[in-house]
């Protein structure tokens, strides 16, 4: 059950750690005790986030990686076995997104967040498999992704069809890595009012109430909704869950397909 040392004595990575879903997620893990390296390309942004959680009593760190960077990866995937002894978690979170149509969309804007999305998953994945199976708990891997990438995604062809490729490799890797006790998941976010996407790509856009009634519950989520769910993931609890794509979306894409 749920308890103040649920994640005690484990590691976790979390890309896009400065801010947003995955500094939500590295606080929460860090409070129910979990060791939390958080990386960025903003290297101010990772440490200050590290900071402030090691100044209200958790152990964080900060390495500035880009994703898109094999190598950047790698060497903090190892940073953070030197610095805390273990990697336990990987939560692929760092993520780029802006809405295009697509006929409008160059190569290179296309390449760009495919490379953020998906190709960055891949490399967290590769880079961690070796030290996720020396894992005393079972390693977990948690990526975030969206329903938007299965339902179709109007204006977001590259991130849709980078998040619809992390669900695919994801399963892919559950049954390909269970046998050495790494658990696979995804969680899909719906609408979630406190982060800078849902504010830029809808607020702004001046869509945020349109958005929030197109959820079941008629509201958007908030981030600690992400973080709750990245728990029982990463956690005992959710110790026989693999393959999974956990939704935390308010009911968005249930009443897509209903209407
Ligand atoms: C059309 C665009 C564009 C835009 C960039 N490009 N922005 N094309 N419309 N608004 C094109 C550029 O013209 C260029 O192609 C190519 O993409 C690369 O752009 P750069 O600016 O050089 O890339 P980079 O500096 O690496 O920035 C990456 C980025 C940027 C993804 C473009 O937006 C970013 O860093 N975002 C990180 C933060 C972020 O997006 N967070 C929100 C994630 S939310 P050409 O051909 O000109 O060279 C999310 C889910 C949201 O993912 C779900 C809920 C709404």
């Amino acid at each position: 059950m749920y308890s103040n040392d649920t994640l005690k004595g484990r590691t976790a990575l979390i890309t896009g750690g400065g801010t947003g879903i995955g500094l939500e997620i590295a606080t929460t893990y860090a409070r129910l005790g979990a060791n939390v390296m958080l990386v960025g390309r903003n290297q101010e942004r990772v440490e200050a986030a590290a900071k402030a959680i090691v100044d209200e009593g958790g152990k964080a760190a900060a390495f500035k990686v880009d994703v898109r960077s094999y190598e950047e990866v790698k060497a903090a995937v190892e940073t953070t076995v030197e610095r805390f002894g273990t990697l336990d978690i990987l939560v692929n979170n760092a993520a780029g997104n802006f809405v295009c149509p697509t006929a409008e969309l160059s190569p290179n804007g296309w390449r760009t967040v495919i490379d953020i999305d998906l190709n960055g998953t891949f490399h967290g994945c590769h880079a961690a498999y070796a030290y996720l199976k020396a894992s005393p708990h079972g390693g977990s891997i948690i990526s975030i992704i969206t329903m938007l990438g299965v339902t179709g995604w109007p204006g977001s062809a590259h991130a849709s069809a980078a998040k619809g490729g992390i669900l695919s490799l994801s399963r892919t890797l559950a049954v390909e890595w269970g046998g050495d006790n790494i658990r696979v998941n995804t969680i899909s976010p719906g609408p979630i009012g406190d982060t800078e996407g849902v504010q830029r790509m809808y607020i702004d856009a001046g869509n945020g109430d349109l958005e929030a009634r197109k959820t079941a519950l008629g509201r958007f989520g908030r981030k600690q909704d992400i973080a709750n769910a990245a728990v029982f993931l990463a956690s005992d609890l959710g110790g026989y869950v693999t393959g999974e794509n956990l939704i935390v979306d308010g009911g968005r894409w249930l009443k897509y397909v209903a209407a």
